[in-house]
């Protein structure tokens, strides 16, 4: 059965839209974990705009599962991971006027940079993830520049509003999968998953953890994290 990460950001945007304490994400991943969530998944953004540097060192010393960093490739931010030691770095493309990640990184236009990068996280003992859109290119490069998993962004699957449409993006998907696991990279996929569309691309198999954040956040803000959690597990047995 393939893992769930859970995407815990939105749990801290709550929080700083009103400046205070609460709800903390670290507790809420430790109510994650407690249903059974296989990681914590964290983007500390540039613009710190929900999870703060305070929130990644502390989950690094409670969370009992893996904690994946997702975060910019910068200088700050690798020298940020390099520090904190997080089990997993995820790199993804970030713009300051987004709401959500955009696309996929460019890791054919960015591959030296990535190279480098990918070596010192590596040679610190965190397992580098690039978050990428199912593009055999892009999976090709993201071998060749070290990384030890890929995270195939879902997104354009999950905007699809018809069949036909949405079986052409799983087809991608599908391909992006099998071209990944010849290279023998590790397969992670993530954005904009929820509770109803999560089943096709689950049954595609070969992707070994799901990264998931907004669904479950809303989901727990009305019927709060374990369950939230729970019933997310429960889609991914298949
Ligand atoms: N994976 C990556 C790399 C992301 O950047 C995000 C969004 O932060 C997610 C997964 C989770 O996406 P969503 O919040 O739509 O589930």
């Amino acid at each position: 059965m393939a893992k769930l990460g859970v995407n815990i950001d939105h749990i801290a945007t709550i929080r700083q839209a009103r400046g205070v304490k609460e709800p903390d994400p670290v507790a809420a991943a430790v109510l994650a974990e407690l249903a059974g969530a296989q990681g914590i998944t964290v983007h500390l953004r540039e613009d710190r705009r929900h999870i703060q540097d305070r929130d990644v060192e502390l989950l690094r010393q409670t969370v009992q599962t893996r904690l994946n960093l997702e975060m910019a490739l910068t200088e700050e931010m690798v020298a940020f991971a390099l520090k904190i030691l997080p089990d997993v770095v995820t790199l993804v493309p970030e713009g300051r006027h987004e709401l959500t990640t955009e696309g996929g990184l460019d890791v054919n236009r960015l591959r030296t940079t990535l190279k480098q990068n990918v070596d010192l996280l590596k040679q610190a003992g965190i397992v580098v993830s690039l978050f990428v859109e199912p593009n055999l290119e892009q999976i090709k490069t993201s071998h060749k520049v070290g990384a030890d998993y890929i995270e195939i962004h879902t997104g354009s699957y999950c905007e699809m509003r018809t069949d036909a449409d949405r079986r052409e993006q799983l087809r991608r998907i599908e391909l992006a999968i099998s071209a990944a696991r010849k290279l023998g990279l590790g397969i992670n996929a993530g954005h904009g998953l929820n509770y109803q569309n999560i089943a096709p691309v689950v049954a595609l198999g070969g992707i070994e953890e799901f990264n998931i954040g907004h669904s479950i956040v809303a989901r727990a803000s009305l019927v709060g994290m374990e369950r939230a959690v729970r019933e997310m597990l429960e889609r991914l047995k298949g």
